[in-house]
């Protein structure tokens, strides 16, 4: 996937693409025509160019996804703020499922809103992973139990996983019958990178989840699972990867429907009132 040039027949020289980039591999040749220099500063491959461009003049190479339809200039038209404001209100942390996948198809429409997040330097190298046998969920979330059986208000984790046992409930996964996890492979150093990191995965996650919430799919985070990997290394290799876990949450059809939205505590803004 990259940038390969401008096709000069295309080109109107407007200059919209040296105005946008952010990097600037755009410049004026000596005979006005504008060129782009891979070489200066690596592109990030943010699209800008492509998505401004008046004469889709910009050469690409191995993207397939570039679209237009109507109200692309304009997008207050596509959503309107009350209906949007009303699905994050709607919005639930599901814990209680159908005994019942959800179809490949309606999981890859989540996977592909994951796909349209915003990241940091549009770094996208974080890796998706799906666990829908439920034996491995059971696992898992045993493992989960055992690390946070004190949290959860238990002396062990053996008397945690009893307890659950008796009342017929997993308290991790809730009987989900899909877990997705974002991942990294690289393990970083860096605690500052991998904060930078959690917050991309933490958008794309949310893109997934609200996507989910239009499909009919109830979904919830899963902090618990990503927070006990620390203490227990061992959950890493039951879902069979390397690195950090920087978010994840379960996906299923919800059993439950509420009737009214939930309270939110006051928010505190500094600055607003002196607009
Ligand atoms: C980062 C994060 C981690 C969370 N981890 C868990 C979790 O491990 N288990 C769980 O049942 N809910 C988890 N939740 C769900 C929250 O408890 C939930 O969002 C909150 O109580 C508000 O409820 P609502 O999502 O239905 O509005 C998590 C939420 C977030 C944002």
């Amino acid at each position: 996937m990259s940038i390969v040039g401008i096709n000069q027949e295309k080109c109107s020289k407007c200059k919209l693409c040296l105005q946008e980039c952010r990097r600037s591999p755009f410049y004026v040749m000596e005979n006005g025509d504008i060129g782009f220099n891979e070489k200066v500063l690596p592109c990030i491959m943010c699209g800008h160019c492509i998505a401004i461009c008046p004469e889709n003049a910009i050469l690409t190479k191995d993207m397939d996804d570039i679209d237009t339809f109507a109200g692309i200039d304009s997008p207050e038209t596509l959503i309107d703020y009350d209906d949007l404001f009303k699905l994050l209100r709607v919005k639930r942390s599901i814990r209680r499922y159908k005994n019942k996948k959800v179809p490949k198809e309606i999981i890859n429409k989540v996977f592909e809103a994951m796909r349209y997040a915003p990241s940091g330097a549009n770094n996208r190298t974080w890796r998706y992973l799906i666990i829908s046998d439920q034996e491995k969920l059971s696992k898992l979330s045993t493992e989960v139990i055992k690390t946070n059986y004190l949290y959860m208000g238990f002396e062990s984790g053996e008397k945690a996983i009893e307890y659950y046992q008796s009342i017929k409930r997993d308290p991790i996964f809730f009987g989900a019958p899909h877990l997705i996890v974002l991942y990294y492979e690289t393990v970083q150093k860096s605690m500052t990178l991998l904060g930078l990191r959690a917050n991309d995965v933490g958008i794309a996650l949310t893109y997934g989840m609200l996507a989910a919430e239009t499909l009919g799919l109830g979904t919830c985070w899963m902090g618990g699972l990503q927070g006990s990997i620390a203490a227990n290394r061992g959950i890493l290799d039951i879902l069979e990867i390397k690195g950090h876990v920087l978010g994840a949450f379960i996906l299923g059809l919800p059993a439950v429907k509420y009737r009214r939205t939930t309270p939110r505590s006051p928010l505190k803004i500094k600055g607003l009132d002196e607009l």
